[in-house]
């Protein structure tokens, strides 16, 4: 699994790991545009669900754009990962290459109040080590916000099939149990003795059974993180390529997805994505939070920063 040899300057071995393209993704913009799973997108102004398209806040009443049923979904119709970003600043070379991405959401857009400023900046911060910074400013109004990096990782490689064999360790001892339509019911549950324990490390498909008897086609369900501030969230690990992951992030929550509905969708490469040919851990806040008072709060008023940091780090 390693390839090492001896390098000519001095007796040290330089070893490599066996490296591999491991998110999934589309060849062209064009594609990307078009597309409907989220792929690597940043999303907002707020990820995941809220119930009915619709909230209340000081006293006023907002629609937004339902996507989802009856509900919305990652921001609307037209949500962060399908607006066009600006490049702030990058860096390319040097030890801790970076690229700084700015995008300003307008009053009313997708139904959501006020103008919001957001930065992404996303820097390979260590050795086999990358960090995804957000941060998000409210001018003028109250906003909910809720970002997330929707990455989808299958170690094995893009495009290798199913995930369902890789081990997933979730530092997680509660999730939030949902509705048939994927809202939150309200609270929060013990994963122990439910198909959603992963405190140990675990294959991905080993406890799936349980769901599918229940007719849940996968995982998409958030948990509730262990501890605060920036802290482990969850490990996986691919035994075939010998490759490893371990995030970590000062978000409440992460939302645990199993790619149950990608189906024949052709990504980069000529590659096929189907069923469970990923996996995504979105860390953020809870799903439906803004109708949720007992959920952390999403609010972020005028003047004031919300920031999301998360780090991956890598072993192969
Ligand atoms: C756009 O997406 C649809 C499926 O959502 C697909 O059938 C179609 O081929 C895509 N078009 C392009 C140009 O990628
Ligand atoms: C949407 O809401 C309407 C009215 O409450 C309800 O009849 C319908 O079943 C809902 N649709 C879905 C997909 O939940
Ligand atoms: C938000 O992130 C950008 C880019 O990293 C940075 O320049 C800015 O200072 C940050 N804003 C706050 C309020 O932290």
């Amino acid at each position: 699994r390693y390839f090492c040899k001896i390098t000519g300057i001095s007796p040290l071995f330089a070893c490599i790991g066996n490296l591999g393209d491991v998110i999934l993704g589309y060849d062209t913009v064009a594609e990307y545009v078009n597309g409907t799973a989220y792929f690597g997108g940043l999303i907002g102004r707020v990820a995941n669900r809220i119930a009915n398209a619709r909230f209340t806040l000081d006293g006023k009443a907002y629609r937004l754009v339902p996507n989802d049923g009856n509900n919305t979904l990652h921001g609307g119709h037209r949500g962060f990962d399908k607006v066009v970003w600006t490049v702030k600043e990058h860096v390319a070379g040097g030890s801790s290459p970076f690229i700084t991405l700015y995008y300003h959401s307008f009053d009313g857009e997708q139904g959501f109040p006020g103008d919001v400023d957001v930065h992404v900046k996303y820097q390979l911060s260590g050795p086999h080590e990358l960090s995804v910074r957000m941060n998000a400013t409210a001018r003028g109004k109250a906003t909910p916000v809720n970002l997330a990096h929707h990455a989808y990782w299958n170690l094995g490689g893009h495009g290798s099939g199913s995930v369902l064999g890789e081990e997933v360790r979730l530092f997680a001892s509660r999730y939030t149990p949902v509705d048939a339509a994927l809202i939150p019911t309200g609270h929060l549950a013990p994963v122990a003795g439910t198909p959603y324990d992963f405190r140990t490390p675990a294959a991905v498909g080993s406890r799936i059974g349980g769901l599918l008897s229940r007719g849940v086609n996968g995982y998409d369900i958030n948990y509730v993180v262990d501890g605060g501030g920036l802290r482990p969230v969850a490990v996986v690990r691919d035994g075939a390529s010998g490759r490893a992951m371990e995030l970590w992030a000062d978000q409440p929550g992460v939302q645990f997805y199993t790619a149950n509905g990608l189906s024949g969708v052709r990504g980069k490469g000529g590659k096929v994505y189907g069923r469970y040919g990923a996996l995504c851990l979105e860390t953020q806040g809870f799903p439906d939070a803004v109708n949720r008072p007992s959920f952390p709060s999403q609010i972020v008023r005028p003047g004031k920063v919300y920031m999301h940091h998360m780090v991956f780090k890598f072993s192969f």
